[in-house]
């Protein structure tokens, strides 16, 4: 069982005791428009279960890691970080992508870029990752200001590229290589 710290936060598996607020969470659509194409948003409480328990299986894979960002002062889920490893080379693991949410009503507090900071440091120290890559819409202006903040170099952007509440929009990509982290 992996947790992760920083000052204020807690990363952790998800547990069944956080079912309610990770329903509240990944059936939020105005709040998780830019997730909307990937196929994660929930649309009932059985649903979130079910979403709930994947993402529990999923960290005994070893293909990467869903974790729950939590408060330190009372262990209340207030958002969900992690990513998944698409290459094991001979070097090491290439993470991508990663990816981040929070709940609405905890963003603007910096609780994304202290969880992301937390979590590369655990897949370049811990997790043997030589590259972390993510992505994002060019319309999601906050999370490129994390991105900005935690050390990501964008690395190509893609024009009307995915498809998003009824047009292409233009999607940007990011990476950060461990050499680079470590400067
Ligand atoms: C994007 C998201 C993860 C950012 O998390 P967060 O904890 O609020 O991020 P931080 O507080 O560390 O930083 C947000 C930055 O965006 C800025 N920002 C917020 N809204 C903005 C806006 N409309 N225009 C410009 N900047 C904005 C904040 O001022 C802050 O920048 P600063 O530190 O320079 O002041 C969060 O808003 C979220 O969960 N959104 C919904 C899901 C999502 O889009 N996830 C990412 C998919 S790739």
């Amino acid at each position: 069982m992996i947790t992760l710290e920083t000052d204020r936060l807690i990363i952790r598996n998800y547990k069944p005791a956080d079912l309610p607020r990770y329903h509240q969470m990944m059936s939020d659509t105005e709040n998780m428009y830019f997730l909307s194409p990937f196929g994660i948003l929930t649309h009932s409480m059985a649903a979130s279960e079910e979403s709930l328990a994947q993402a529990v299986a999923f960290n005994e894979l070893g293909k990467g890691y869903r974790f729950c960002i939590a408060t330190k002062a009372d262990d209340q889920l207030i958002g969900g970080i992690g990513y998944e490893i698409a290459a094991n080379t001979p070097v090491g693991k290439v993470a991508d992508p990663m990816g981040w949410f929070l709940m609405a009503g905890y963003h603007n507090k910096g609780y994304i870029t202290e969880a992301v900071k937390r979590l590369l440091a655990f897949a370049f120290l811990q997790d043997n990752c030589v590259r972390v890559a993510t992505a994002c819409f060019k319309d999601n202006v906050p999370t490129q200001k994390v991105m900005a903040k935690v050390g990501f170099r964008k690395e190509a952007e893609k024009r009307r590229a995915m498809w998003l509440n009824g047009a292409m929009r233009d999607r940007l990509e990011f990476a950060i290589n461990r050499d680079e982290w470590e400067t």
